[in-house]
């Protein structure tokens, strides 16, 4: 009796020592992670990524959930989703003060069908608007009702249900003037501030974000959202995040000064995110730009996981099956860590190789 309790000590002992070894080696050791392994099944993305409080997401879109195998890949592989189409403002207010929130929906019902969470996107964009909203003339006081409505509508209608906004998206210009948008022009700088506001009012808790492209690296676009994110800080108006959208591309060069870039957010007491991740390429695809794919996304995975506040990585979809980017980029594509039939690339492996 006394012997087996002793014997039965040590080897929880050992057991203990071992389980130490194999976290600091980066190898699975929770309940679930061991009956993969024991299953022979892989850890996911979501699962690597969880390990270091972060999670890893695709975005998706409605007429894609008709296909099955993409859909279980979807519901698998990821823990976090973004509708890519199905909360803008065309989509969600497609008459004045006529909402539709039924493509949004279908993705936040899919999303708690996998236990996964939702970052909305977007309130405030130049982009993709209803016809209602841009033929016509608006005063300043007009415009700020019609805004204001259609954010808290959205806000209130998905509260509880996205844990993050992209308030306002793509407000600035590459060389860090504020782009000159319907809003801007019509009520000025102050658009954002009232926007981060308003969404506030309406949901007390989610996390709101300012998003934008090409402000991977520090330049004059990035350099943009620092001194605003610090003056509406300084002024008490609530932002949480800024999104880094990290549409990038081959030709550009890999954006070197990813790393501190974030860390100066975070300094400013922001989270960041990597909300729109893909890295195309002229085609066709060739082993060599494949490979050089593959070290980008294992690198900026890496830089956001070298940034306490990085929460988490979001791909613009997952597959180039679905992606956008031979539809607007014409020539260019191949840019997801999966291929057209679903077969995960060199980018998918250093992507699992940067979560290890
Ligand atoms: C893209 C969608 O993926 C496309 O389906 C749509 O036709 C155009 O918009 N930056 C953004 C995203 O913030 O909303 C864009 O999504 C890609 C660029």
């Amino acid at each position: 009796m006394h012997t087996t309790t002793i014997r039965s000590r040590t080897r929880l002992r050992l057991a203990g020592a071992l389980a130490a070894l194999l976290v600091a080696a980066g190898v699975a050791t929770g309940p679930a992670a061991q009956a993969d392994e024991r299953h022979g099944k892989e850890p996911t993305l979501a699962d690597l990524a969880q390990r270091h409080g972060r999670y890893f997401g695709s975005a998706t879109d409605n007429p894609e959930l008709v296909d099955e195998p993409y859909k279980a890949l979807l519901g698998s592989e990821f823990d976090q989703i973004t509708p890519g189409n199905g909360m803008k403002w065309y989509a969600t207010e497609p008459q004045q003060g006529v909402f539709d929130f039924s493509k949004g929906d279908e993705i936040v019902d899919l999303a708690r069908a996998h236990h996964q969470k939702v970052r909305g996107h977007t309130l405030v964009w130049h982009s993709q608007l209803p016809g209602w909203l841009t033929s016509r003339e608006w005063t300043p006081a007009e415009l700020r009702a019609v805004l204001k409505k259609h954010i808290q509508t959205e806000v209130r209608h998905y509260r509880g249900k996205v844990f993050a906004w992209d308030v306002v998206n793509e407000a600035f210009n590459e060389d860090g003037t504020y782009r000159e948008t319907i809003f801007y022009k019509t009520l000025g700088p102050g658009y954002i501030a009232d926007a981060l506001r308003w969404a506030r009012q309406a949901d007390p808790r989610v996390k709101l974000y300012l998003n934008d492209y090409n402000i991977e690296v520090i330049g004059p676009k990035s350099d943009a959202y620092h001194r605003l994110a610090k003056e509406l800080k300084a002024q008490g108006v609530p932002l949480d995040g800024i999104g880094l959208q990290a549409h990038l591309a081959l030709q550009y060069g890999y954006p070197t000064t990813l790393e501190d870039n974030l860390r100066r957010f975070s300094r400013l007491g922001l989270d960041t995110s990597l909300t729109e991740v893909d890295i195309r390429m002229y085609l066709p695809a060739t082993e060599e730009k494949l490979a050089q794919q593959a070290d980008w996304y294992r690198d900026l995975t890496e830089a956001c996981l070298a940034v306490r506040r990085c929460v988490g990585i979001t791909l613009w979809d997952y597959t180039d099956k679905y992606s956008w980017i031979p539809a607007f980029f014409p020539g260019e594509g191949a840019a997801l860590p999966w291929d057209e039939e679903l077969r995960p690339k060199s980018a998918y492996f250093a992507i699992r190789d940067a979560l290890r």
